[in-house]
């Protein structure tokens, strides 16, 4: 903390300004405060008034959470008193919370895909457009123009077109987005296949061409205004990889201290923490993991983790979902975790065992918890996306869940998913904030009023995210006011 207040002076003092002890905190509490300094600096200069001493008002001004996320100024207290004659809102959606079975027959698959499309079909249909179907637009004649929702079986690029084969619950076509159009190119590169997006076609001769596609998305204002709701904070945390050696034990311990000792008025009216999975490293997750680990048990782990919970202020609902390195079946939907685990986990405290992914409300609030397996499909097929600029594109990668109302818009990949009857990863109603981890670097804006969070980790960078040149984000939380469904990123270096 020292350094990068010293880095902070360091590089104001370079430009000819003085920060002042609460811009210097306000600065901090960024998720990038270097690059957030220096944005505000190129700002001060447009500005060209002749401001030296750089203060939190100036900053604010300026509008320092759009710089940093695109979101509103996150200035989340309201109310200083402490939280009285509180009793917990919880509301779990139980289909979540089922070990799914499957027998692997092919008409399992084609279930799966037809519950998928339907479910964003409607949701597409729901903008008030006129939709058609693929044979009827085969058999209409040419010069005819038509607007389908599809899946996205496959795409390949030509010299001059992408062609794209997609399928609805009628037919299969081949689709050309010719490369001239620049604007389409664009939004056809970041298409995924298994996807289900609007496509706006031209027929010339037999052809269909591409004129325009969208995806199912959410409004830009959909939030309704809840008055009654109380000002209770949710701590959202996820990767803590408990059992690995590069478990940062003292960073928990920071914020045991600040959840027990802090006189921040917030503490006191945290009403739940939510983890979004890894509570533990696991064992034989990857190849040669056992050098990496502390306890090469996961009972051992899981111990571990018990006792670290255990210092959790027992007036705080403690909610548990669960991830790739957590002791569960690992394909999606994940059930909690079974009752060998639980036991240990509260033997010293109460917990709420939730699956992944879970649908739960707090507060009257829609919290989508999920781990996040799928941002690593994600990652890989968006173009100028990569884990070492991860820290500036993980919004994108966040906002193409919500775009494709779908927590892992690519089948299977990395990301092993179960194909049942009802497919549970399409985000049917929007939430109020999705909740996720597994990329371990922090995240927090808002999307179209969705409150988009990944909340880090408490893991220092392992050797393999040093050979993808990942850079995590080490010991923080993000703090939700779930009244007015503004945030902050909680450091606890
Ligand atoms: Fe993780």
């Amino acid at each position: 903390m020292e350094y990068l207040r010293r880095k902070l002076v360091e590089e104001a003092l370079r430009e000819g300004y003085n920060l002042t002890a609460e811009a210097i905190s306000l600065l901090e509490s960024q998720q990038n405060p270097l690059e957030t300094l220096r944005e505000i600096i190129k700002r001060l200069k447009a500005s060209k008034n002749d401001i030296i001493v750089v203060d939190a008002e100036h900053i604010k001004e300026i509008g320092l959470k759009n710089i940093e996320t695109g979101g509103i100024v996150s200035e989340i207290i309201i109310e200083k008193a402490p939280l009285e004659e509180w009793v917990p809102d919880i509301e779990i959606d139980e289909r979540y919370m089922k070990h799914y079975r499957i027998e692997g027959k092919i008409t399992e698959f084609q279930k799966y895909f037809n519950s998928r499309y339907m479910k964003l079909k409607s949701i597409l249909e729901k903008r008030g457009e006129s939709f058609s179907r693929i044979i009827d637009v085969m058999r209409s004649p040419k010069g005819s123009e038509a607007t389908l929702i599809v899946m996205l079986l496959e795409k390949v690029e030509k010299e001059q077109s992408i062609i794209l084969q997609v399928e609805d619950d009628t037919s299969t076509v081949r689709l050309v987005a010719p490369k001239k159009d620049n604007e389409l190119v664009k939004k056809v590169e970041k298409l995924l296949v298994d996807q289900v997006f609007g496509v706006r076609v031209v027929k010339i001769d037999n052809s269909l061409f591409v004129k325009d596609v969208f995806l199912p998305d959410v409004p830009v204002k959909w939030r309704t205004i809840s008055e009654d709701i109380r000002e209770v904070y949710a701590v959202l945390l996820s990767d803590l990889h408990v059992g690995s050696k590069k478990f940062r034990r003292d960073l928990w311990e920071n914020f045991l201290d600040w959840l027990s000792n802090s006189s921040d008025p917030e503490v006191q009216r945290i009403g739940y923490i939510i983890v979004a999975g890894d509570i533990v490293d696991g064992v034989g997750v990857f190849p040669r993991q056992d050098k990496e680990l502390e306890y090469t048990s996961v009972i051992q782990q899981v111990e571990e983790v018990a006792k670290l919970f255990s210092e959790i202020p027992k007036r705080i609902k403690l909610i548990i979902s669960v991830g790739n390195h957590d002791p569960v079946m690992k394909a999606l939907p994940q059930p909690p975790l079974s009752k060998k685990y639980r036991k240990i986990l509260e033997k010293y405290r109460e917990c709420i065992f939730v699956g992944n992914p879970a649908l739960i409300k707090l507060e009257n609030r829609r919290l989508l918890i999920y781990h996040g397996q799928s941002l690593d499909d994600i990652i890989q097929h968006l173009p100028n996306i990569s884990y070492s600029t991860l820290d500036r594109e993980i919004r994108n990668v966040l906002e193409t869940l919500i775009q494709s109302r779908h927590l892992a818009p690519i089948y299977g990949e990395n990301t092993p998913i179960l194909p049942i009857p009802e497919d549970l990863l399409v985000i049917e109603d929007t939430p109020h904030i999705l909740h996720t981890g597994h990329v371990h670097v922090v995240h927090a804006g808002n999307y179209r009023e969705v409150v988009l969070v990944n909340s880090g980790t408490w893991q220092e960078q392992t050797s393999y995210q040093r050979e993808i040149g990942l850079e995590p984000t080490v010991g923080t939380a993000v703090i939700v006011n779930l009244k007015t469904l503004s945030f902050k990123v909680k450091k606890f270096i």
